[in-house]
């Protein structure tokens, strides 16, 4: 297999394309370099802010679902991409290397990389008409193939996970200080660093389902209006860093999934957030078996007007220039290497790379120590 690289224009393109991933509170927490013949994701430091929580889990699902979006947006444009993720352990914020080969676009391709531009969050109601029994299987397979599981949540412990989430809401209802982070976040209608609340309902208490309150909700709803919305929980086997990039992959394959069949989605994570309610989680709807990583509400809209895009920031900020400073500089040497040329396992950076870092080579986006 011969690894190439597309050109400029269309790497750009892309990752143009990618950027309109989901993430929490719309901080965009990414960055991509491009080095010798690998598109580089690094988790961007510079953007996490009180919205993000405090232990990542939200900034790593964000940047899991840049991931596939890059990958469905380069594959869409005839470039097929290999993943290698996590690929030095000196600087955990390298999240990934993706290496192009070229490649014949499926329709399935066509269709997700279009469903990009579709996707919204919504955060209305959904109406009572039920998603196909065969999207369920599908969006499971899709999850499973990208290193996560789906869990339909139904009867008890759609009830329980309900329950859960208003508890979520009743807590920080009282705890002003996540209410307060919410009010500064939301409520800003341009800002590409914001949740547009130009999209957003009035408060849901009382609806049946539970979620966020957001700040200047911009959209008007039907009083008392029942959700009816499917509530999918995206877990993984195991709750470390990988995992968590994985399950905002799966997270990722869902929604565009969801978007291509005409279903509307809205991930949230609030309850997840609160160490005791995501315990809860995981024993009353996921039997123990997964970390829940992120929910996802899945159903039909009513409402088929198309909301608005929330804005993201341009490209120079998605994609640092070549010639500057790069964070995991130690890995350069092995990536101007093919991929097949590379030993098995080595994903690390070389010892002579390790020796080279002396110098302040970091962006600054990420927490990578030149010590
Ligand atoms: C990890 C993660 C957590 C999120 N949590 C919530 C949430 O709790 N409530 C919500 O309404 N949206 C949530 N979102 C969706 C973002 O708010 C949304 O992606 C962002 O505002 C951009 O809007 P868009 O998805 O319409 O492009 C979350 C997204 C991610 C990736």
């Amino acid at each position: 297999m011969r690894y190439g690289m597309p050109d400029e224009r269309l790497i750009e393109a892309a990752l143009t394309h990618a950027a309109r991933a989901p993430s929490v509170g719309n901080i965009q927490p990414w960055r991509f370099r491009v080095i010798d013949r690998g598109v580089h994701l690094y988790l961007d430091r510079r953007r996490v802010s009180s919205a993000a929580g405090s232990d990542e889990r939200d900034l790593l699902v964000s940047c899991g679902a840049v991931l596939h979006h890059a990958r469905v947006a380069f594959a869409s444009l005839g470039w097929s991409a290999v993943v290698e993720r996590l690929p030095d352990q000196r600087n955990p914020d390298h999240l990934a290397v993706i290496d192009l080969v070229r490649a014949r676009t499926t329709p399935t391709d066509t269709a997700l990389g279009t469903a990009i531009t579709r996707r919204r969050t919504d955060q209305r109601p959904f109406s009572s008409q039920p998603v196909p029994p065969g999207f369920l299987g599908l969006v499971s397979e899709r999850a499973a193939a990208n290193g996560a599981m789906v869990h339909q949540a139904a009867h008890e412990s759609r009830r329980s996970l309900v329950e859960t989430m208003y508890e979520a809401e009743r807590r920080h209802g009282v705890d002003r200080h996540p209410r307060l982070e919410l009010a500064e976040w939301s409520g800003r209608y341009d800002g590409p660093g914001a949740v547009s609340s130009a999209n957003s309902p009035p408060g849901r208490a009382g609806r049946g389902v539970a979620g966020d309150i957001f700040s200047s909700p911009g959209l008007g709803e039907p009083a008392r209006a029942p959700d009816y919305a499917e509530l999918l929980v995206v877990g993984t086997t195991g709750d470390d860093r990988r995992s968590r990039l994985r399950a905002g992959e799966a997270a990722s394959a869902v929604l565009l999934t969801a978007t291509n069949i005409g279903l509307s989605s809205c991930l949230l994570t609030e309850p997840l957030a609160v160490p005791d309610l995501r315990q809860r989680i995981r024993t009353g709807v996921l039997a123990g078996a997964l970390f829940p990583q992120v929910i996802i509400r899945v159903g039909w809209q009513d409402d088929t007007t198309p909301l608005p895009a929330v804005p993201r920031h341009p490209i120079s900020e998605v994609l640092a220039p070549a010639d500057a400073p790069v964070c995991g500089a130690s890995s350069l040497e092995d990536r101007s290497r093919p991929l097949a040329d590379r030993p098995i396992g080595a994903t690390g950076p070389s010892a002579e790379g390790l020796s080279s870092l002396t110098g302040p080579t970091c962006c600054g986006g990420c927490s990578h120590s030149s010590a």
